[in-house]
This record gives structure tokens, C-alpha cells and sequence, in this order.
């Protein structure tokens, strides 16, 4: 049967088939090249989109607007509605579903998310919650498809800090679901959570994959990627002195990178990273715990392995995909 995403939220990738993440990533690749080659896209005219964010973003929010545009859609940004202050979620929902065609959301409670879809009925994409990170995922496998040289079944990629945040966990269950190898990197105190863990290592058994949880570095061998993101996720920023007493053995390195014996190797990051002192977060970090770079040094940033700005392009082509499909005219 064609996959048919008509009318569908994506909450979680939880929710999606393997054949439905293909699609996604298929179509996203076409409108990639469609945009390479200047060919203007109508496949959102007519269609209207709102942007709620609780949380700070760049990429998704630029992503979302642009893809909406090159469409031919509309977007409005929405940063000081009404909604949880003087009008509940539940009627917020149901105004904007009489006026929107889909809603993004990014914000701190995946609950938050479900209930806009389920009181506006129309599409909500999830750009962030604490929980999950759908959309991400897909751009960081449609980044690690074109550099492969090798079906996305074949590749292994080692996660490396913390392993339960929401970047981490859109990951495994996107390689669950592809039969990939997924290997999470990290201290005990943050490992993913037991029930997705192990719902997830069963799936990707299933699927020909494979979820593993270790502790020491060397678990990267055999990587064709190598990802981290921050060690303190939106809203938990008073755990940093916890965090980095946790990690800072596990960013990643030339060390690292080598570790993996894979030259092709690459390395990812959902961005903003911390690799430098040019952050005002960087330069507090750096006076009070003495470090100048975080999750990832400067040199595997720079280096001819990373591939984070290939990766957030792709959070373009990503999204775009998510709307023509949910709530498109094709
Ligand atoms: N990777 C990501 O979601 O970036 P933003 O926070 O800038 O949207
Ligand atoms: N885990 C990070 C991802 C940022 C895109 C956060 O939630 O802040």
C-alpha cells in the first residue's frame, strides 16, 4: 500500500512505520535536489502554519518558516499568545485549528503537544520537547545517508553524553526502527530510560539492528558516525556543575574520532554546540569550571569530518518534507 501521511501529526517517531521514516527521507531528498536546482515549489500554497516555541531555536524555527516559504505557504511565528496564561491550552488549540492548517510546537511537556493536536485536529509537529526530538532525527539520517556511501541499515551510530535526553532518544528509535546499530555512550547516571531502552533494543532486533548501553569510550568502534549534543538540555541548566562532573570524560575528541578505526567516520551535532568560547554560556562555563570547550573539542568541530552544518541544512529539507506530506497538496 502507498504510504499515505495525510492528515498526521508527528508527535513522535514512535508513531511512525519504517516505511513512513522512508518515505519522509525520500521525499526530503527530492525537494533537496528540487531546491539545488532552483525549481520553485508550490506544494504548500494555500496552506497556513503557526509556530509556537516556549523554548529558544535558530534551526527550527528558521526551518520551518523557510520551508513554509519556498512552498509557498504562510507561517506566522507565535511568541506571546494567550495560551496557559489567560486562555487554557484546550481552547488555544481549537482557535488555532479553526485558522491553521498545522502547528508546529516546541516547548518543555511532550503532553503539551499531544493536546494541541488533539483539541486544534489538525497536524502538530513536534520541534522539541523535553522528550523527544522527531524532526532532528530525520535530518541527521538523511545527513549520515549522503556521506555514507552505504545503506543506512549497514551503518552503526555511536551516541556519546547524554544518552536520555530527547535528541538521544529520537535517535535510537529512528535507528530501531531502520536497523542501524545504535550504540549510547555514556555514565550510568544517564542512560536512556529503561522502558524505551528496552522497547527499543528489542525493535531494532527485530529489524536486523542492534541498541547497546556502554560506559567506555571504546564502544565507538566500528562507528560511521559519531554524535553528541550538549551535556545540559533546555530547562535543566541548573545541572551543570552535575553534568559536567558526569561528562566531561566523554566528549568528543580526536581521540575519539580515532577510536572508531574508521577514517569515513563522521561526526555529528544537532547544534548549538559548545566548542569554543564564543557563547556567553561558554565563557561562564570556562570561568567557573575552568573548560573552553564541552561536549565536543574544537578540533573534531572543524574538522573535516563534521558534517553539523550539512546536518542543519537538512533540518530544511527535513521539515519541509514533514509539512508537504501531513498537510500538502501532492
Ligand atoms: N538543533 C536544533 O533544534 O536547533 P535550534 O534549537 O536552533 O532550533
Ligand atoms: N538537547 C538539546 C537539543 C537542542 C536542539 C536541548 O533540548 O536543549
Amino acid at each position: 500500500m502507498p504510504v499515505q501521511l495525510k492528515g498526521r501529526s508527528l508527535l513522535t517517531l514512535l508513531d511512525y512505520s519504517a516505511e513512513e521514516i522512508r518515505y519522509l527521507l525520500d521525499l526530503a531528498h527530492d525537494l533537496k535536489r528540487k531546491k539545488r536546482a532552483g525549481i520553485p515549489g508550490g506544494l504548500l500554497r494555500g496552506r497556513n502554519v503557526v509556530l509556537i516555541f516556549e523554548k529558544t531555536s535558530t534551526r527550527t524555527r528558521c526551518a520551518f518558516e523557510t520551508a513554509c516559504w519556498d512552498e509557498g505557504g504562510n507561517a506566522t511565528f507565535l511568541s506571546n499568545s494567550q495560551m496557559g496564561k489567560k486562555e487554557s491550552l484546550e481552547d488555544t488549540a481549537k482557535v488555532l485549528g479553526r485558522f491553521y492548517d498545522g502547528i508546529e510546537f516546541r516547548g518543555f511537556a511532550q503532553q503539551t503537544a499531544e493536546e494541541l493536536a488533539r483539541f486544534s485536529g489538525v497536524p502538530v509537529w513536534n520541534g522539541l520537547t523535553d522528550l523527544y526530538h522527531p524532526t532532528q532525527a530525520l535530518a541527521d539520517l538523511m545527513t549520515l545517508e549522503e556521506h555514507a556511501g552505504k545503506p543506512l541499515a549497514d551503518c552503526k551510530l555511536a551516541y556519546v553524553g547524554d544518552a536520555r535526553n530527547n535528541v538521544a532518544n529520537s535517535l535510537m528509535i529512528i535507528c530501531a526502527k531502520l536497523g542501524l546499530r545504535y550504540a549510547a555512550v555514556c555514565p550510568k547516571e544517564l542512560r536512556p530510560e529503561a522502558g524505551l531502552l528496552k522497547d527499543m533494543t528489542r525493535l531494532a532486533k527485530a529489524n536486523g539492528g542492534s541498541v547497546t548501553v556502554s560506559s567506555g569510550l571504546d564502544a565507538v568502534k566500528g562507528a560511521d558516525a559519531v554524535y553528541t549534543d550538549v551535556w545540559v538540555s533546555m530547562g535543566e541548566e541548573a545541572r551543570f556543575a552535575e553534568r559536567i562532573r558526569l561528562l566531561r570524560g566523554y566528549a568528543v575528541t580526536p581521540e575519539v574520532m580515532e577510536k572508531t578505526g574508521n577514517p569515513r567516520a563522521i561526526f555529528l551535532h544537532c547544534l548549538p554546540a559548545f566548542h569554543d568560547l564564543n557563547t556567553a554560556t561558554g565563557a561562564e562555563v570556562h570561568e567557573q569550571y575552568g573548560l573552553s570547550e564541552m561536549e565536543v573539542s574544537d578540533a573534531v568541530f572543524r574538522s573535516a569530518q563534521s558534517h553539523v552544518f550539512d546536518q542543519a541544512e537538512n533540518r530544511l529539507h527535513t521539515i519541509k518534507a514533514v509539512m508537504v506530506a501531513t498537510i500538502g497538496r501532492q
